[in-house]
């Protein structure tokens, strides 16, 4: 699907639950969020019909998440359903790895492709503070568990928070010297509530290339995704960098969004969103067409002076 700009979505991103195990603290409230009304959420089959009807739009790239997807009922026939289906190429989860221990193989079995796992710090009480009831030895089990099962290229994810891992960076980069994983840092976006971190605890990327100047940091060519990409000496994945504030990377945007109520979102942060709950297959495939030429050109200015016009938490979108 081109939209107006020429960009050809072919990535969409479901958020299949806005329940989370962990909180972390600039993703959702403290209490968790109000369950959606089971009425108000995609049915299973409703979001299989959806998958179809998008696939068949020239979707080729799926990627599952939540709040956690692996708190999703039934996620793993989900994610074999998806992954079955002709013409999709990539069927990966973005979690918080908390799971996997008792999910990776299935999942491996169904098909599932690759997994990007959020760990913002490598200290347990750090790691406890910032998901506010998570264990770091049990986001660590699930990175071996994905290891174990056979999963490659698997990513961590870090979001860069001033004065709680910026001290981190050096330790966290240097995962991809002991493990065969991309490590990337992201910039923390300014959603509508961003929680408990203020523009104070904001740092851009270049704190990233900063710390690591000292260590022969190589630029690596980029892998079509949202991230800018270095590599170590002697190391075995690359340290990305994601700078959805300090720059952004809308012009190369292939992506699209469904979030758990059945809404598409053409751009993570406007708050334009077009409902596919009720429809049938071709119902659903209008609604993906039209979604796609309502994707804005960008997501205009974003900054803790001008936050995400997305009227949702990160919870609620799934990245
Ligand atoms: P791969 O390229 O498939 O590895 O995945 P990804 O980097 O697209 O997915 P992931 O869920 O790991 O997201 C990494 C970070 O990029 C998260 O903080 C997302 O919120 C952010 N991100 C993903 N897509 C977009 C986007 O379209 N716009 C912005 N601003 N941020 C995005
Ligand atoms: N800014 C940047 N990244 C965020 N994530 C969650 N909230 C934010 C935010 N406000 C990250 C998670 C996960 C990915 C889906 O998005 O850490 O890795
Ligand atoms: Fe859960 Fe991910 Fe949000 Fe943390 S970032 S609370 S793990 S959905």
């Amino acid at each position: 699907m081109k939209d107006t700009f020429g960009r050809d979505i072919t990535y969409l991103r479901i958020s299949v639950t806005e329940l989370c195990n962990l909180r972390c603290r600039y993703c959702m409230p403290e209490d968790g969020v109000c369950k959606l009304a089971h009425k108000d959420m995609l049915t299973e089959e409703e979001l299989i019909t959806a998958i179809e009807a998008a696939v068949s739009l020239g979707i080729t790239k799926l990627r599952i998440t939540g709040g956690e997807p692996l708190v999703k009922k039934n996620i793993v026939s989900i994610c074999a359903h998806a992954a079955d289906l002709p013409g999709v190429k990539e069927v990966c989860l973005t979690t918080n790895g908390v799971l996997l221990p008792k999910l990776a193989v299935p999942l491996k079995e169904a098909g599932v492709t690759r997994f990007n796992i959020s760990l913002d710090t490598l200290n347990p009480e750090k790691y406890r503070y910032i998901t506010r009831i998570g264990e770091l030895k049990d986001a660590m089990a699930g990175i071996q568990a994905a290891f174990d099962a056979g999963f490659e290229n698997t990513k961590i994810n870090a979001v860069l928070i001033g004065g709680f891992n910026d001290d981190e960076i050096e330790d966290l980069a240097d995962l991809t010297l002991k493990m065969p994983v991309d490590m990337r840092f992201i910039e923390m976006m300014p959603m509508y509530d961003s929680g408990d971190f203020g523009p104070e605890s904001f740092i851009s990327a270049d704190t990233v290339l900063e710390k690591l100047k000292d260590r022969g940091l190589e630029k690596v060519s980029r892998d079509g995704g949202v991230a800018e990409l270095y590599r170590l000496p002697g190391a075995m994945g690359n340290v990305g960098i994601i700078r959805p504030v300090s720059a952004h990377f809308c012009g190369e945007c292939n992506r699209i969004r469904l979030t758990a109520d059945g809404k598409l979102k053409p751009c993570l942060h406007s708050s334009d969103e077009y409902s596919i709950k009720g429809l049938d297959r071709d119902g659903m495939a209008e609604m993906f067409k039209k979604a796609v030429l309502g994707k804005p050109r960008w997501h205009g200015e974003l900054s803790y002076d001008s936050r995400s016009h997305a009227n949702r938490n990160m919870n609620q979108i799934g990245g």
